[in-house]
């Protein structure tokens, strides 16, 4: 991504899930009471305009599959923190609202992104009165530049306690070098640390229609100026998290029946491109 620019994916998919507050039925799966105040007056106006092209079967599909990923990470971090996790680690933050309405006592955040995203997200909190709790720690990293070890040991991250790491959106943009060094590190973790993250399956391994709709998507960041660069198949992926175990990658089917079914609205997965995978150590 450009090194100056705020991240424009992470306004994007900040807007489906302020979509899915306002424009789908209840119950939804994720509410989340940040979602619309934290675009404020600025982004807002533009999900409205938007609206018609918010209900078309793809844009239903791709705001059904960012909901879900939020929705399952909260729900395993949820789990995490029964068991003694005390640190949530959000690898490339862009505007989840998580920390700002963390209902965990015990549980310290790190949202760590590209410098320009986080310095905007700040900005924005600002200008929307959304308070910074004092268990959250900004840190600034871009995963191919700089060591994400090093920056956050400077924030306080504990490497010898377990903790819980959301890295939702992000891997598809990265290089295998910075991906490789990220997992590394949470693989160092102690056991009981986690991850979550999703993924895209190479367009060789899709229909022909899915291949269509890659391409669509595909171009769609690259204007966006955060092309897709890192794709893996579902056997590929465990192969990349041998380090650890209980490891569940879920498709659109089993995402359906998890948190979609019974619905009086459209809203579902479709196609087999996007997965999300958990792992624990
Ligand atoms: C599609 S957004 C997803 C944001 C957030 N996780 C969510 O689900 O709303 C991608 C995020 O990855 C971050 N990102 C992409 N490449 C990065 C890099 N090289 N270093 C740090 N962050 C990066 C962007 O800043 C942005 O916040």
């Amino acid at each position: 991504m450009e090194a100056a620019s705020p991240s424009r994916t992470a306004l994007r998919v900040a807007m489906r899930r302020a979509a899915h507050q306002i424009y789908d039925a209840h119950p939804l799966v994720f509410p989340d009471p940040l979602a619309v105040p934290i675009l404020g007056a600025e982004y807002l106006p533009e999900v409205e305009r938007t609206r018609f092209k918010l209900h078309k079967p793809h844009s239903v599909a791709l705001r059904a599959h960012l909901v879900a990923r939020s929705r399952y990470a909260e729900d395993l971090l949820a789990r995490a923190v029964a068991n003694g996790v005390s640190q949530y680690v959000l690898l490339g933050a862009g505007l989840d609202t998580f920390a700002y309405r963390n209902p965990f006592p015990q549980l310290h955040v790190f949202e760590v992104d590209h410098p320009a995203t986080q310095q905007w997200k700040r900005d924005l909190l600002a200008t929307n009165g959304i308070p910074i709790p004092s268990s959250l720690t900004y840190v600034p990293v871009d995963f191919e530049h700089q060591q994400l070890a090093t920056q956050l040991a400077a924030a306080g991250f504990d490497t010898t306690r377990p903790a819980f790491f959301a890295w939702l959106g992000v891997v598809p943009y990265l290089t295998h070098a910075a991906f490789h060094s990220t997992l590394a590190l949470i693989a160092s973790c102690p056991s009981g640390s986690g991850v979550v993250m999703d993924y895209g399956q190479p367009r060789s391994a899709l229909p022909y229609l899915e291949q269509l709709a890659h391409d669509s998507l595909a171009s769609r960041v690259q204007l966006a100026g955060e092309p897709f660069q890192l794709f893996f198949t579902p056997p590929e992926m465990a192969a990349e998290l041998s380090a650890f175990r209980a490891l569940e990658d879920l498709g659109s089917g089993e995402l359906n029946t998890r948190y979609f079914t019974g619905r009086s609205d459209n809203l579902k997965l479709m196609g087999s491109a996007g997965r999300i995978v958990s792992a624990r150590l």
